[in-house]
């Protein structure tokens, strides 16, 4: 699959990480989304809940039951599914500053330690030393140009039998150049296939059982609640970040609203079996 957006290089893709991620936890992403949207987890993604929940129903995790996300950022993923549902969790993540701040909030919770591991390294490359039950990811093959080569990393994962779950914003039936440049500038958003394309591409790679849902409300719903927390906590926001950062919050939670409302993006939960 090409990677549906702008023609960038790797070195232009690792710089895009670690504008936006070296930072570790954004004290704005606390104010305007991980209190509001997401009850204080750091879940820095649209699906919060509502995916990791199917993730654990759908792949009947468990005690004795191990799960991998790709791309697990700080962590606060893993450590939901892990408490939530009893299971295992390993998380793979590229960005040192993101790895650390999830190792550090796990080191206050020495009995969910025991059950999660969180490894640096990058999702297409990392030779994963068991088989696991479920792979995930959520908001995160978006970052990565080569989607194919994600779908082979989460196959080689799985055990045969094992279930895959991905929620990513994707293209949707009016998607256009300036929504890609868009999502590229502003959030390293890089790979936007629509769902016929995911669906294509996950069956190419031999998946099975293939369902797609389209999660769009949800996301609009997402960045409602992001303008209202910002709008609520601009004092605060502006202490952090000055005035700019916090118009810069205002004009992000419209522009990606107003792309989702227009059929330009959507948001998808795709999920398939390994045979
Ligand atoms: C939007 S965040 C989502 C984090 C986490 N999944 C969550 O929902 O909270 C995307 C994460 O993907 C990571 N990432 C991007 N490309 C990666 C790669 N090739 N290998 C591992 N991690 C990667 C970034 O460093 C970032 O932490």
């Amino acid at each position: 699959m090409r990677s549906h957006g702008p023609e960038v290089n790797a070195a232009e893709v690792l710089a895009a990480n670690h504008r936006e991620y070296d930072r570790g936890v954004d004290p704005l992403l606390v104010l305007a989304v991980y209190r509001p949207v997401h009850d204080g987890w750091y879940f820095t993604n649209i699906g919060g809940r509502t995916v990791l929940d199917f993730v654990g129903e759908r792949a009947l995790l468990g005690p004795g039951r191990r799960a991998l996300e790709l791309c697990s950022g700080l962590g606060d993923t893993c450590r939901y599914l892990a408490q939530r549902f009893g299971c295992d969790v390993t998380g793979i993540e590229l960005n040192r500053a993101q790895l650390d701040a999830a190792r550090e909030r796990l080191a206050e919770d020495p009995e969910l330690a025991a059950r999660i591991d969180y490894v640096e390294g990058d999702v297409l490359t990392w030779t994963p030393p068991l088989p696991y039950h479920a792979v995930y990811a959520i908001d995160s093959v978006m970052m990565i140009p080569d989607v194919r080569a994600v779908l082979a990393s989460a196959w080689r994962a799985l055990a045969p039998g094992g279930r895959l779950v991905l929620a990513e914003i994707a293209g949707g039936p009016f998607i256009d150049e300036a929504a890609r440049q868009y999502a590229w500038e502003e959030g390293a958003i890089i790979s936007l296939p629509g769902a016929d394309e995911y669906r294509a591409t996950l069956s190419a790679s031999g998946f099975v059982d293939i369902e797609i849902e389209d999660l769009t409300a949800q996301a609009v719903e997402f960045f409602a609640s992001v303008r209202a927390a910002t709008e609520a906590r601009r004092s605060e926001m502006v202490a952090i970040g000055g005035i700019e950062a916090h118009d810069k919050w205002l004009s992000m939670a419209d522009a990606y609203a107003t792309h989702f409302r227009a059929g330009r993006y959507q948001y998808l939960r795709a999920t398939a079996v390994r045979p």
